[in-house]
């Protein structure tokens, strides 16, 4: 059984004051770290303060990474500096990231084996644009994202990889992906996986969805069997509507 992740991406938003206000709200609300995987990945500016802070059932991620350790990278976190603030995940390659900040499939594979090199588990980030999926492309364009994601990953680090499906077109526009639609291309990814690391590892692999995910529509979209979990923007900056999302996946 693949154990659920809720996580909430921040994005650029909240201060200080409101991101302490709502670790506060929540800390105590959140089911055990057993039953899901709570976390909320927030600016790096943040990290560390709320790591501080957190409960034991909730934890803190980063939003992206370089891929080096140290160097003349102004304006970079890395992996290494990620690991003093104590944080356990980081996002890599979100949508956002790939069309604004030039992120590649390469960047995003070196930057995935950077992270199991500092232990963090990385959320995958994969998904297409509109264009694509009205060109009926998006299995062959999400599986190469995978292709080259996990280029020299082994099955061990592989297992520690959390894949978040986010079709871009969904993203901060309230179009959801149907639960149908979602399943399909998340159930094709796990192919995907099953061919680079067979069967046995492709079922351990925790595979969200993520794009305009709300309390109202959460259930439906965990109801179906290759959906693990979600990965949040709008709606996890509300304490409230984001505890009910990660109660909907204590109830998956
Ligand atoms: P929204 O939930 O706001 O659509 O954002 C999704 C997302 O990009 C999470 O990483």
């Amino acid at each position: 059984m693949r154990k659920p992740v809720m996580a909430g991406n921040w994005k650029m938003n909240k201060t200080r004051d409101e991101a302490l206000q709502f670790i506060y709200a929540i800390n105590q609300e959140v089911p055990p770290f057993e039953e899901v995987e709570t976390v909320i990945c927030a600016s790096d500016v943040l990290l560390r303060d709320l790591v501080k802070r957190q409960g034991e059932d909730l934890k803190i991620g980063a939003q992206n990474m370089h891929f080096k350790e140290k160097g003349a990278f102004t304006g970079e976190t890395s992996p290494r500096l990620l690991e003093t603030t104590g944080v356990s995940y980081v996002l890599i390659g979100h949508s956002e990231r790939r069309e604004m900040f030039n992120e590649t499939d390469e960047s995003v594979n070196q930057k995935l084996l950077a992270a199991f090199e500092y232990d963090l588990t990385p959320i995958l980030c994969v998904g297409e644009s509109l264009q694509v999926r009205e060109e009926g492309k998006t299995d062959l364009y999400v599986e190469a994202q995978i292709k080259k994601a996990f280029s020299n990953v082994s099955k061990e680090e592989a297992l520690t990889v959390i894949v978040a499906y986010e079709p871009i077109w969904a993203i901060g526009t309230g179009k959801t992906a149907t639960p149908m639609q979602a399943e399909e291309t998340i159930a094709a990814i796990r192919t995907v996986l099953t061919s680079l690391y067979g069967k046995e590892i492709a079922d351990q692999i925790r595979i969200l969805y993520g794009g305009s995910v709300t309390p109202a529509n959460v259930k439906e979209l965990l109801q179906q069997k290759n959906i693990d979990g979600a990965l949040v923007g709008g709606a996890s900056l509300e304490a409230s509507s984001f505890l009910s999302l990660v109660n909907a996946a204590k109830n998956k």
